[in-house]
């Protein structure tokens, strides 16, 4: 009998990461999932073992900091360490202001949780899948990573640098067997705008108001199909949207009115 599927999923707390883990659960698996909040995490993990049935792995770490972040992934136990799918899925946006007006924390704030935990991850999960000649590695990115607009600034490039990222690892991990896909989500109704807006529930309910945005479990299916493909086909992207969203004419300044 094979043993069970391994899957790592960071921000597990988050909509997607909830939708990520409720949706693989149907597989033959066992999660490794990751939170910050102990408490929150601690919800999540015991529901995906009564309800379903697949025991879990907690690691716990804010992704802020580089050290816990490693303490943490170095704690992993040995026979945890057969990772078959990292869902690369913690992130977040912080603000909509213009450039010049940004706070230099929430850029920071960005770039560390998007890029900068995003490879570490990475760079302890490969070795590992490397050595086995087997995995797949699903990163979470965004549409803004595509389309730039006002006020995404920082988020749109750390995005970007998530595309580009997984395009690279396609490029080095040629002929090792392993999968990289960059997932390109538009508008998805999570915590995501709330914590954009800094609790601010109002304005984060107005960016979807009178229109259905993506849920995570659309995104969630979109992430099981990309990883239900045989063995040897590799979706290099997906990008998907609410029907609802779409692209806009370039703007140009004008002299005159
Ligand atoms: N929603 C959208 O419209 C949309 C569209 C395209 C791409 N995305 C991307 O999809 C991913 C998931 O977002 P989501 O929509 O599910 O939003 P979400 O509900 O806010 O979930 C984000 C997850 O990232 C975690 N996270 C944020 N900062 C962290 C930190 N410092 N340390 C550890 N974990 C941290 C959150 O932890 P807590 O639960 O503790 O906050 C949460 O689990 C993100 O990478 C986001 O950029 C979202």
């Amino acid at each position: 009998m094979n043993a069970p599927l391994t899957i790592f999923i960071t921000g597990a707390t988050g909509g997607f990461g909830q939708a990520f883990a409720q949706r693989f659960a149907a597989l033959d698996c066992r999660f490794i999932l990751h939170g910050r909040d102990a408490a929150r995490l601690e919800t999540l993990a015991a529901d995906i073992e009564t309800t379903y049935g697949r025991p879990v792995y907690r690691l716990i770490a804010d992704l802020r900091d580089p050290a816990a972040l490693q303490a943490a992934l170095d704690a992993l136990p040995d026979d945890w360490r057969t990772i078959d799918l990292l869902l690369n899925n913690a992130g977040l946006a912080l603000g909509l202001e213009g450039a010049q007006k940004a706070d230099l924390e929430d850029w920071t704030t960005m770039i560390a949780v998007n890029n900068t935990a995003l490879v570490t991850i990475s760079h302890f999960v490969l070795p590992l899948m490397v050595a086995r000649g087997r995995g797949h590695i699903i990163n979470i990115a965004s549409t803004a990573g595509n389309y730039p607009y006002p006020g995404g600034n920082v988020y749109c490039a750390s995005k970007a640098f998530v595309k580009q990222f997984s395009l690279a690892l396609r490029a080095d991990l040629h002929g090792t067997n392993i999968r990289v896909t960059n997932l390109e989500p538009g508008m998805a109704e999570t915590n995501f705008s709330v914590l954009r807006f800094k609790g601010d529930t109002d304005k984060a309910a107005n960016v979807y108001k009178g229109m259905t945005p993506l849920s995570g479990k659309d995104v969630a299916e979109a992430a099981f199909w990309v990883f239900s493909q045989p063995a040897h086909v590799n979706i290099n992207r997906m990008e998907i949207m609410p029907v609802a969203q779409s692209f806009g004419p370039l703007p140009v300044a004008r002299d005159t009115p």
